[in-house]
């Protein structure tokens, strides 16, 4: 063992086959333990995923505090953990309050394997690695995205393993361990004292198993969960997040992979989608639609049939003859048009941008050199190396308004298919021996091809407003850190009420993995949905973090006023809702933006003392302030809704009645505010979100059992980085208690039980810096509700409001 300045290098011998292996191990600054294995002499350099971990975390100087034959305790600043290397068998353990033990185990697997008619020539020789890691005290697991299933991580041990392989699943099964179209190989553990996560950090093909053994309290078994990591290539590169809470562990992974990037405020209103809208009149006309029908509405967005024959950044002259002009027709309304552009190259040496890609050495080649094609939308494609910087460089640089003809500053991205699916590839993909840059395989990141092109991508945009605008993307593939390069969603759904059920934990899987602009296509992509399954997934999405509509091509047209006054007058509020919401959802960005934590939480997140709330998946918290259960059954009036914490009061939304935690109530469309919360929403919801922005604001305080509250808001451009380069934001902070109250223009509050008397002979006294209003309340005796109108005041300044009774 040799201590370093970055922790401790071992040297490991297996007896049998005398392969040496050598170690390190690292505590860093924030409470996470880095453990890298690799082989001293490899037949090839094994790759090490570049790109990812965002800053080398500050290393801690490790103390030898015990050593024997068989085994050296060491320790570090911290105090609190302690690592233990037992030498023979190896085992390293990291302990605390508990202990969890990782042990490596390395074997070897086949030099060429078949699937179907594919044969995969492993040219580096067998390259698998694996590690056996025991959780102590714990039987909750979650992660792992992407998977079409419940929150928590199943038992594998009489099944199949989860499996990370970014594959283009049309319709994929539900309740299934295969790979679906992002990885984040991130595990959480989580009991009601510690949150822990395991981050491997390997982009080849990777299974996961997990057995949960539960306590046996007679026999004073605590429980226990092993996993079992095994990836096809690469070395083991595996982070412990030590918590100890969630909010702790989402930090620290946030330091590691980089923190949800900040969405430019259209992004977070609601976008229509469909494959495809065919032209600028169409266009026009469901733009025209939205606001007929008095419904808000951000972004249109345009599928792959609106380029010439499948050539992404450019335009089909038939159908949309004026791209641009079509562009300020929807930017006169502060709207935006996003399109597609998939990574896949036509085939087409008649194309100036095809012919810069291969002159340029911009294409993925196959195992004997050449350049490799496969097939896709165009038909025959190549593939850009998005795993080059020179290629991503070059790609950044096609969406400069010079370069991509048509386009405007409001015109923004989708990058779709970038799994890389590749229609007559092994699982639909490319093959594993396909070369990339430094000539390093597919196999080995495959996994990454995505978070790459979102990457150059996100780059490109940034770069063509000279730096200072914000960018949107929407990738369907992902890895971990792909939260720093826009927002995901989860693919090739089906309009049924099933796909509806699973699409929330799947969007709190990637919630706890840090992709938090998320979200599933509202309707099903595929098939039609029947008009109550359109409401009920339009409630459901409202309250999610990226709120798309969208169809395949041959489903009917849906556009939300299609199906009677009744549908769409339901669909109308929920959009209008959301609207007013945004200064929140804004806000729970900014935190996420700034400390990883993600607006959409599990249950168990928000209370983590509370075994009850560890196998919820069918309702969450937005923030720490909301609490939702989205209706995903048919023909039902209510659902079931559970209420945590005992000491709680929760104000149902609708009705502001306060119901005491600790139970579970039936009611229609369950949404709540936790008492002891300040949520600020707009007083109205405008018709896109830069008229919203132009509104006053209102606060809703909710007041916990001592009669007190407090909550946050954020506010910048909503566009620009000028939050970031000239610190042009503004964060408030509203604290409230029963005689000393704090708001702006518009209050609920709603004392659960403290306000006795109505407030009929109440006196404000504004200080300082508010105008001379003439604030008007309203008491509603019925349920404690206090409405206080028309105050004007400056959100930027401070101020405070005294409400005294008689
Ligand atoms: C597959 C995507 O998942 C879907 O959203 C899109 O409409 C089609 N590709 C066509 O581009």
């Amino acid at each position: 063992m040799v201590l370093t300045e970055k922790g401790a290098r071992f040297e490991l011998l297996e007896p049998d086959k005398q392969t040496k292996l050598l170690l390190s191990v690292s505590p860093c600054k924030n409470d996470t333990v880095r453990i890298l294995i690799d082989e001293p002499q490899p037949i090839k350099a094994r790759y090490r995923v570049p790109d990812v971990i965002t800053g080398e975390p500050q290393c801690e100087q490790l103390r030898v505090e015990r050593q024997s034959e068989d085994s050296v305790t060491l320790s570090w600043s911290s105090g609190r953990h302690r690592l233990c290397v037992w030498r023979f068998p190896f085992r390293l353990e990291i302990l605390c309050e508990d202990e969890v033990m990782l042990h490596d185990e390395h074997g070897g697997l086949l030099w060429k394997e078949t699937f179907r008619q594919f044969v995969d020539i492993k040219a580096s020789g067998p390259s698998s690695i694996g590690a056996d890691l025991c959780l102590h005290g714990f039987s909750h697991v979650y992660g792992l995205p992407e998977h079409a299933d419940g929150l928590q991580l199943r038992d594998t041990r009489d099944g199949d393993p989860y499996r990370l392989y970014n594959l283009d699943v049309f319709a994929y099964d539900l309740y299934s361990r295969l790979g679906l179209y992002g990885s984040v190989p991130l595990l959480v553990a989580h009991k009601a004292d510690r949150t822990l996560g395991v981050f491997w950090l390997n982009a080849s093909e990777t299974f996961v198993n997990d057995g949960q053994t539960p306590p046996v309290k007679r026999k004073r078994v605590e429980p226990q969960t092993d996993v079992h990591w095994l990836s096809e290539s690469g070395v083991i590169d595996c982070m412990v997040l030590l918590g100890p809470g969630p909010q702790q562990l989402f930090t620290q992974y946030g330091q590691l992979t980089g923190y949800q990037a900040l969405p430019p405020l259209f992004a977070l209103g609601y976008h229509q989608c469909r494959w495809n809208y065919d032209d600028e009149a169409d266009v026009k006309a469901v733009d025209a639609g939205f606001d007929r029908h008095d419904i808000p509405y951000d972004v249109i967005w345009l599928d792959i049939e609106h380029t010439d024959g499948k050539r992404y950044f450019t335009w089909d002259s038939a159908l949309f003859p004026e791209p641009a002009g079509l562009q300020r027709h929807l930017e006169k309304k502060k709207r935006k048009l996003v399109v597609i552009t998939d990574p896949h190259i036509k085939v087409d040496p008649d194309w100036s941008l095809c012919r810069e890609a291969r002159d340029g050495g911009h294409l993925v080649k196959n195992r004997e050199g050449h350049i490799y094609k496969g097939s896709c939308w165009p038909g025959e494609s190549y593939y850009l190396d998005f795993s080059s910087p020179d290629t991503r460089a070059w790609y950044s640089r096609c969406f400069g308004l010079d370069k991509y003809k048509g386009s405007t500053p409001s015109l923004f991205v989708w990058n779709d298919m970038n799994e890389p699916s590749v229609f007559d590839g092994p699982e639909q993909t490319m093959p594993k021996d396909a070369v990339h840059c430094g000539g390093w395989e597919h196999r080995e990141l495959h996994n990454l091809y995505g978070f790459y092109q979102h990457m150059a991508t996100a780059e490109g945009l940034i770069t063509r407003s000279g730096g200072s605008e914000r960018p949107f993307v929407l990738s369907r593939s992902f890895f971990a850190g792909s939260q720093r390069l826009g927002a995901v969603w989860t693919g090739d759904n089906v309009a049924s009420w099933e796909y509806l059920s699973i699409s929330i934990p799947m969007l709190l899987s990637l919630s706890v993995t840090g992709i938090a602009f998320c979200g599933a296509d509202v309707g099903g992509f595929v098939q039609d949905p029947e008009p109550e399954l359109l409401v009920r997934w339009y409630q459901a999405a409202a309250l999610q973090p990226f709120f798309r509509g969208h169809s395949a091509k041959w489903t009917k047209r849906r556009e939300p006023w299609l199906f009677g006054e009744k549908v769409t007058a339901a669909i109308r509020t929920v959009i209008q809702e959301r609207y007013c919401l945004l200064p929140y959802w804004y806000t729970l960005f900014h935190l996420a933006h700034t400390s990883g934590l993600p607006p959409l939480r599990p249950l168990w997140v928000e209370f983590p003392g509370e075994q009850s709330t560890f196998t919820v998946d069918n309702q969450y918290m937005i923030g720490g302030a909301l609490l939702a259960r989205p209706v995903t059954d048919p023909h039902v009036q209510e659902v079931k809704v559970l209420l945590p914490g005992s000491g709680e009061v929760w104000y149902d939304v609708h009705s502001t009645k306060a119901h005491k935690g600790g139970q579970t109530l039936s009611l229609p469309v369950p949404v709540f505010q936790r008492g002891g919360s300040v949520v600020c929403r707009s007083t109205g919801s405008g018709s896109c979100t830069a008229e919203q922005q132009q509104l006053p604001l209102s606060i809703t305080v909710a007041l916990n059992s001592l009669g007190a509250a407090d909550g946050e808001l954020y506010l910048d451009d909503g566009h620009s980085f000028s939050y970031r380069d000239r610190k042009a934001f503004c964060l408030r902070r509203f604290s409230i208690n029963l005689i000393q109250i704090i708001l702006y223009n518009e209050l609920f509050a709603l004392p659960s039980s403290n306000i006795k008397t109505s407030p009929s002979t109440c006196t404000f006294s504004l200080s300082p810096g508010a105008k001379d209003s003439s604030p008007a309340f309203e008491y509603t005796e019925t349920c404690c509700r206090l409405t206080v109108n028309h105050l004007e005041l400056p959100v930027a300044m401070d101020w405070e409001i005294q409400i005294q009774e008689g």
